[in-house]
């Protein structure tokens, strides 16, 4: 597998600053089940939400038992209408400091050969909960800072397919790109004001979505240990990052510049619009 350098993170004041609950939309297996682990390990209580309520189960009593954490296990479907209202109405009784979109894999396949109902589940998925969720818990972290600051984070699981179109990937390239437009927005609107927000442009990551997507004897050595990108996506949320892009792909070399690139015009963008909003 992969390795990538693990970046700094200071476990207690991520902990005061994003705890003590958090919410991770697709937390069963995989990158969730990553996020999941880390953040109990700094003793933050967790929001457990996928479609299959008996392997959250067996994961949130694990956690609990290993670190002492309280969790809820929501069964929800992200593909379905208003399923960002009822994961927000699931939490409404706790302090939420943290919401991570996670699920959002997708298979490769021709976009005229695919039924276009499959299209409008991942649009549901990536986009419509997404929106509904980010405001919903957006709307609660507006009020939880001191004063007249807010105090929260939004991780949204992009994917480097959201930098431009693919082949193959033809919906799952478009939503990716809502999802990172959306994020670095968020960052540019809500930096100031003690809410961050990051978009995580994965690479290929072992988990157990990839290995059901890929055809047999596909070379796994090449994609990453997904524990080491969540743990660089939490430390890039602390850092105030609005945007990571984990060097991936025949575009990789490319791809730090337009890293740089984008949030330096994310950047111009703060102080340009001011103009328009008289802040
Ligand atoms: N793996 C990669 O190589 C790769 C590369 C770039 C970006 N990414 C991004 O990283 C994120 C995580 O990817 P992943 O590989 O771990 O696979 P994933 O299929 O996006 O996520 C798996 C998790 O989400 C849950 N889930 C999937 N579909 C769901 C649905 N319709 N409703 C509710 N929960 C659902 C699964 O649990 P249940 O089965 O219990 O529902 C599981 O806990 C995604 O946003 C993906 O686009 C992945």
């Amino acid at each position: 597998m992969r390795k990538l350098a693990q970046l700094p993170l200071d476990t207690a004041a991520f902990a005061a600053k994003y705890g003590p609950w958090a919410v991770i939309a697709g937390a069963s297996e995989g990158t969730g089940e990553c996020y999941a682990q880390e953040l109990a390990g700094m003793g933050i209580n967790l929001v457990l939400v996928s479609r299959r309520a008996d392997a959250l189960q067996v994961l949130g009593e694990k956690l609990k038992d290993e670190f002492g954490i309280e969790y809820r296990a929501v069964a929800q479907d992200l593909t379905e209408g208003g399923a960002g209202t009822k994961i927000v109405e699931a939490a409404s009784d706790l302090d939420v400091g943290l919401y991570i979109s996670n699920a959002g894999a997708d298979g490769f396949h021709g976009f005229f050969e695919d039924d276009v109902s499959s299209a409008h589940r991942l649009v549901a998925m990536n986009i419509s909960t997404l929106i509904d969720a980010a405001n919903g818990f957006g709307r609660k972290f507006l009020g939880r800072g001191e004063g007249a600051a807010g105090r929260g984070g939004v991780i949204v699981m992009a994917s480097g397919a959201g930098l431009g179109g693919q082949p193959n990937l033809a919906m799952y390239s478009a939503t990716k790109a809502f999802e990172i437009n959306l994020a670095e927005s968020l960052w540019a609107e809500y930096n100031e004001r003690g809410i961050d927000v990051i978009a995580v442009c994965a690479p290929l990551m072992d988990t157990p979505t990839l290995r059901r997507t890929v055809p047999e004897g596909f070379d796994l050595s090449q994609a990453c240990d997904p524990s080491h990108v969540t743990h660089n996506a939490l430390a890039g949320l602390q850092a105030g990052e609005p945007l990571q892009i984990i060097p991936d792909g025949p575009d990789q070399d490319l791809q730090p510049a337009v890293e740089a690139a984008r949030k330096a015009r994310l950047v111009g963008f703060v102080e340009f619009n001011k103009q328009f909003t008289g802040g």
